[in-house]
């Protein structure tokens, strides 16, 4: 079912002149018009597109407090042709599903979701489509948020939320993606508990908690942090916000989703293009000794992470309890860019989408 267009209030004066399309950066700047909707005694209400705007929230609300949200994130790409092809938005519509019934957010069902989601994202780019980036690497990333906003201070969950998705001209997320990331891997620290916690939610809490280990591992010159479980501080997770792929001695290894790995969109499009590629993957549990002894042994060919933002981004380096690894194959590996460049290649519609991942939409000429 294709949702009716939502009733838009457009902006009385663009921003759009002010944006430098040469150093976007990655999530600073918005888009000018958000959708919005809200839930108010028992029921999901008025879905419209507005202005991008301050929401006025009182002190007092749960999500500030008890940290009653969740988000989600994809991206819409400007292809030569002429379209949008908004990548597996459906899939991420679905996970914020997930998300809210974790954290006890009384979203509708997924189906209802998917299609407000998809409806929403089609109108807001058209509407701002020139918000668009043209050039290849650069995207719209599109950031669908719940967020509790009854003013109550009892730990519960809340009665009121709203429903905002907004939009933001990106370009890649890390500067040194060719040359790749070096990881430093923390030993004490976890993003999320092993079981029973938060780690398959797409939650502030997880994010919140990578920051001091991320600003240790920067402190230390690495870009990011390699996570480890939290019973024993064995096991590879992922990596900064992103999963975790290995290619040891011509097989590619990645931690099973369990419930403490977020279920990434780009991860199971790399797992789906390996299989299509007759390239054997273990989804099973990957002790850090282990990935230390492959790279002893010389074993350890490739190390990538798989995320929205990034895409596919290679790891050039591991540090572990003061040594530092480095990768055999000088990043990019042959199989990394290999998927880089077939999933950007689909996202740009410059390769064929034989899983139909993408939803199109014809866009506007672009005006110099
Ligand atoms: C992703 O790349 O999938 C992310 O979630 C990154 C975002 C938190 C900036």
């Amino acid at each position: 079912m294709q949702h009716s267009c939502f009733p838009v209030t457009p902006v009385t004066q663009s921003r759009l002149a002010r944006v430098d399309f040469d150093n976007l950066g990655f999530g600073s700047i918005f888009c000018d018009h958000m959708f919005s909707m809200i839930y108010e005694n028992g029921s999901w209400r008025n879905p419209e597109i507005l202005p991008y705007q301050a929401l006025a929230l009182e002190p007092g609300v749960a999500m500030l407090h008890y940290g009653q949200t969740v988000f989600d994130g994809y991206k819409a790409f400007r292809g030569e042709d002429g379209q949008a092809r908004i990548f597996r938005p459906g899939r991420n519509a679905q996970r914020l599903y997930d998300s809210c019934q974790r954290l006890c957010i009384p979203i509708m069902p997924a189906e209802e979701l998917r299609d407000i989601m998809i409806q929403a994202t089609r109108q807001l780019i058209e509407l701002d489509h020139a918000w668009m980036p043209a050039q290849w690497g650069h995207s719209l990333y599109v950031r669908p948020l719940v967020i509790a906003t009854e003013a109550t201070l009892e730990v519960r969950a809340a009665s009121s939320y709203r429903f905002i998705i907004m939009t933001s001209p990106v370009g890649g997320y890390f500067a040194n993606l060719k040359k790749g990331v070096s990881l430093r891997v923390e030993d004490r620290f976890t993003r999320a508990a092993s079981i029973g916690g938060l780690g398959a939610a797409k939650t502030a809490a997880n994010y919140a908690a990578s920051l001091l280990p991320g600003a240790q591992s920067r402190a230390q010159g690495f870009d990011q942090v390699l996570w480890l479980d939290s019973n024993e501080h064995r096991f590879v997770e992922e990596v900064g916000a992103m999963n975790i792929l290995f290619k040891i001695a011509g097989k590619v290894v990645t931690p099973p989703l369990g419930g403490s790995i977020l279920p990434g969109v780009v991860r199971d499009s790399a797992l789906t293009l390996l299989d299509d590629w007759g390239i054997a993957v273990e989804q099973r549990p990957i002790a850090i000794d282990e990935v230390i002894a492959a790279f002893a042994s010389g074993e350890l060919e490739e190390v990538f992470g798989a995320g929205t933002a990034a895409v596919i981004c290679p790891v050039a380096s591991i540090g572990y309890r003061d040594e530092v690894f480095t990768v055999a194959n000088t990043p990019p590996g042959e199989l990394t860019l290999r998927l880089y460049d077939e999933l950007t290649g689909i996202q740009y519609g410059a390769r064929a989408d034989t899983h139909a991942w993408n939803v199109c939409l014809p866009l506007p000429e672009m005006q110099d």
